[in-house]
């Protein structure tokens, strides 16, 4: 039997308005389990300043294993419109080698789909949408690993609505998960919605997994802070979602997606309690 594969995948750290308590114990978790791989499916900064970045800088070199990171909708200027268009990475210059970058690891390889753009025909420029091209991009770098190599893709936004209280409302959400499916990818980790889950969505060419991390900021919606701990044995791919409060059974649901997005939650209204769960994990020294 061979050694599982472990990657930790967290979301949403929002630097700005980041939990330092939940950073602090995820930093400790990194050094004491040393996964493979940790994999950032982006909004790591809460308005893309330079300051928030530098905070990310910072704790990102502290950790010594492999990282990608997916930007998000956060990580965009939004003020500055011509940045936007024309350098709508630009604030990840001091460690622009981890954005989007491919990461293989004993047999898994971890590929980007980028799921932001500049600008949308619709009014909220905060959901997701993923162009011909990016799709294209990452479809590419998956038809180019050795054969044999397991994929999980690495997106800030879900491809559909996963159930949660935030939405993504990913364009073209549905044409990428069915080319996904026929390349059978392990899965497609995403961020954005800020609760943890783990579903198969179907699609004409087969299913495919949706993992969502939570969020490790204060911005917290229905479950407290958390990040998902991945581990692939060469058959199964085994997904727990993390907290401080212990391992989340409930918040990794496996069910249906609903037909119906549900509503954005709005400005002001209270956020659902957060939910304790009896720990299981073995407490952090
Ligand atoms: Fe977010
Ligand atoms: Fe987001």
């Amino acid at each position: 039997m061979r050694d599982p594969v472990t990657i930790f995948h967290l979301s949403d750290i929002h630097f700005g308005i980041e939990d330092n308590d939940a950073l602090d114990w995820v930093k400790a978790e990194i050094d004491r389990h040393r996964p493979d791989a940790v994999a950032i499916t982006g909004d790591l900064t809460l308005r893309a300043r330079r300051h928030e970045f530098s905070a990310a800088e910072k704790w990102i070199n502290s950790i010594d294993v492999p990282v990608t990171i997916e930007p998000g909708n956060h990580d965009l200027p939004g003020y500055h419109l011509p940045s936007r268009y024309l350098r709508p990475l630009g604030r990840f210059e001091a460690f622009r080698e981890l954005v989007e970058r491919r990461l293989e690891v004993d047999g898994i390889a971890l590929v980007p789909l980028n799921t932001n753009v500049s600008a949308q025909p619709r009014l909220n420029w905060s959901k997701g949408w993923i162009t011909l091209r990016a799709l294209q991009d990452c479809l590419a770098q998956i038809d180019a690993l050795p054969s044999g190599t397991r994929v999980l893709v690495t997106a800030h936004h879900p491809l559909r609505e996963a159930g949660t209280h935030g939405t993504a409302l990913t364009r073209n959400g549905a044409k990428a998960l069915e080319a996904l499916a026929r390349r059978k990818v392990l899965g497609v980790l995403s961020g954005h919605v800020h609760d943890a889950f783990d579903i198969m969505e179907e699609t004409p060419s087969g299913p495919v997994r949706m993992i969502g991390a939570g969020t490790l900021s204060h911005r917290i919606r229905s479950t407290p802070a958390s990040f998902n701990e991945l581990t692939w044995d060469g058959e199964t791919l085994c997904v727990i979602a993390r907290n401080m409060e212990g391992v989340s059974t409930h918040d990794m649901m496996v069910e249906e997606v609903p037909e119906d997005a549900l509503p954005p939650r709005e400005e002001g209204e209270p956020v659902a309690p957060v939910r304790h769960i009896p720990r299981t994990d073995p407490p952090v020294e």
